[in-house]
């Protein structure tokens, strides 16, 4: 994920700016750049790949004390030393380095380029140089509160003003970015371990908060531009524990990143309570479709199973769900009027690109659900959904997971609209539903406490079984699927329905079995499936709507979500089974973020 870091005062810059960019390489990247203003220049280095490629081209005679530099981790433009940060305005005068997303840059970039303003790169975040020089009234602060109330979207901006050599300007919006204070000097970063070697006192910035950072002075500036004053905080953090943000893990750390997340999969796709994807497929091949197949491995996999139930109830096209390994030795039935989605969070997986290449030979077109801008898959797919949830680093997916799904969904309501087999009526609702999942996850997350206390329950056992009906049993194999990696306990996924016909037999004393029961139709049929287990002595735990009082009297622990529409309940679903395998891991005192025997990209077959 993009990184941010800034520093004025009295030492040289470009050392302080690659060693905080250093220290956010844990985060991934794929470009970085600096700029240094000496004497009223302003220099820019850049530069595709990692830092030790931008430490060849740095001057080092460049002894400027004021800068700001960045890590890319592309979004909008392969990565390459244009679309590397930071970007200049067309005059010069203003430079500046971006975290975030601006959906309405299209607009932006369309009017700029009428008035004259010369773009360089395909990036969203030069746009917003640009303006600041399109709004330029002289002085800094009130330039920059007329380039944000046009902007749509988040950022956190870094502005250096050529004629300025005293201060440079941060703000923020749904992108974190933190103020660090020193003696004569000043920081700041996106990520406190960007400057944590640095100093240790620390102004978080809120949303819409403004802040000129000046050697020996920070002014902070709230949304109506009032100067306040803000509680400087001291961290106590190691620098490990920061990189984790105060996680004890990276897994925990990223099932607490998909609130966050899934807005940035949404993000700049919802026009007019419609989906907007801006794939630009042709109406005549979409309805021409039929048949889909999807392709992906592990985790990535299931995302394309829970999307798969809504594809064929709503669109009704029939879709083949491979794993990637098997696919292409399976002579499977592809042709030009197959759309293939193929799901990959790193886009690299060996398995999943060859079944790209396989459902390409036999003519089908492919679209990429990838995390990675770039990535193999997604060069080779005729269209690409990033899924932008940033990077993740345990090995166990989470939020890439999340973000499959709602790119999914989203894929889904645009087919539907195109090919007219969804009302406009159903999308809005799920478009709003949707929208509201981040909330809805945050409330699971603040029930954390819960899952500590099953996990000492479960931690013991030698066999777990989850069970569901329709879309939830897709959920449990996720369920499963986490429990097993990470915990190390076995643990198998079953339709509720199919336990009867011989794995009932393991159903015995104080066998956890957890059950998912979001899907209203089937309610009283799990409920069935429930009772079979606990006359076999079964321990039953719930996961179900908070207001489904059936569910809750049947089972002996009840785990609670938020009430959402069917259709994309697994959204949800799934938290509860990230954090039960998370602090059954912890209990048991396994490596959470690098399990035994697993790798976070697999490349070979
Ligand atoms: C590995 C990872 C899994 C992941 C799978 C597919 O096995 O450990 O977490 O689901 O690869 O990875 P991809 O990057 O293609 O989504």
């Amino acid at each position: 994920m993009c990184g941010i870091v800034g520093y004025i005062g009295s030492k040289r810059a470009q050392d302080i700016l690659l060693s905080g960019l250093k220290r956010l390489e844990y985060r991934g990247y794929d470009s970085a750049g600096i700029c240094i203003l000496e004497d009223q220049d302003i220099k820019v280095i850049k530069s595709k790949g990692n830092l030790d490629v931008l430490v060849t081209k740095v001057d080092q005679q460049t002894i400027g004390t004021q800068g700001i530099g960045h890590t890319r981790w592309a979004t909008h433009g392969k990565p390459s030393d244009e679309n590397s940060h930071p970007h200049m305005s067309t005059n010069g005068k203003f430079c500046l380095v971006h975290n975030g997303i601006i959906e309405n840059y299209n607009e932006l970039k369309a009017d700029l380029k009428e008035k004259g303003f010369i773009f360089l790169s395909e990036t969203d975040s030069e746009v917003v140089a640009n303006l600041f020089e399109a709004l330029d009234d002289g002085n800094l602060l009130t330039t920059a509160r007329k380039v944000t109330a046009q902007l749509e979207g988040s950022y956190a901006l870094c502005v250096l003003n050529k004629e300025n050599t005293d201060e440079f300007l941060v703000v923020r919006k749904d992108s974190p970015l933190v103020v660090g204070v020193g003696e004569g000097e000043n920081f700041i970063a996106s990520d406190i371990p960007a400057i944590l070697e640095y100093t240790k006192k620390i102004y978080i910035l809120d949303d819409d908060e403004m802040a000129l950072i000046k050697r020996d002075a920070v002014e902070i500036y709230d949304k109506s531009g009032d100067r306040i004053t803000k509680k400087l905080r001291e961290i106590t953090w190691t620098l490990e524990s920061a990189e984790k943000q105060g996680y004890e893990h990276f897994m925990l750390k990223e099932i607490n990143e998909q609130p966050e997340a899934i807005r940035k999969t949404l993000a700049g796709r919802i026009k007019n309570d419609m989906v907007d994807l801006g794939l630009n497929m042709e109406e005549e091949y979409v309805k021409a479709i039929n048949k889909i197949a999807i392709v992906a491995c592990g985790t990535a996999n299931y995302a394309g199973r829970v999307a798969a139930h809504l594809i064929e109830d709503k669109l009704r096209i029939p879709v083949l769900v491979s794993y990637a390994s098997e696919f292409r030795y399976n002579n499977p039935i592809i042709d030009e009027k197959t759309l293939t989605i193929v799901i990959s969070q790193s886009g690299e997986t060996a398995d999943t690109l060859a079944g790209l290449r396989e459902a390409k030979s036999r003519g089908a077109k492919i679209v990429a659900v990838t995390n990675v801008v770039e990535s193999s898959v997604a060069r080779e797919a005729d269209y690409v959904i990033y899924t932008h949830a940033g990077p993740e680093i345990a090995v166990a997916s989470t939020k890439a997971y999340s973000t499959q799904i709602a790119a999914l969904y989203l894929l889904l309501m645009e087919l539907g609209q195109i090919r007219g087999s969804l009302e406009d009526e159903t999308i809005k609702l799920w478009v709003k539903e949707m929208l509201a999942i981040p909330e809805k996850i945050q409330t699971i997350l603040g029930n954390c406490e819960l899952f500590k206390g099953f996990a000492e329950n479960i931690k013991d056992s030698s066999s777990l079984f989850f069970i569901g009906r329709g879309v939830d049993s897709v959920s449990c194999l996720e369920g499963a699927l986490k429990l097993k990696e990470i915990s190390y306990i076995h643990a198998e996924a079953y339709p509720a329905g199919e336990l009867k016909h011989g794995t009932l037999a393991l159903i015995t004393d104080n066998v956890p079995v957890i059950a998912v029961a979001t899907n209203g139709l089937m309610l009283d049929k799990i409920i069935s499936n429930i009772e079979e287990v606990k006359t076999r002595g079964a321990i039953t735990y719930g996961v179900a709507f908070e207001d489904e009082q059936k569910i809750k009297e049947e089972v002996d622990y009840f785990i609670p979500i938020p009430r959402v529409v069917d259709a994309i309940a697994p959204l949800l679903a799934v938290v509860p089974l990230q954090l039960l395998a998370y602090y059954t891991s912890v209990v048991k005192g396994n490596d959470v973020d690098k399990p035994r025997n697993l790798a976070k990209s697999v490349t070979v077959e």
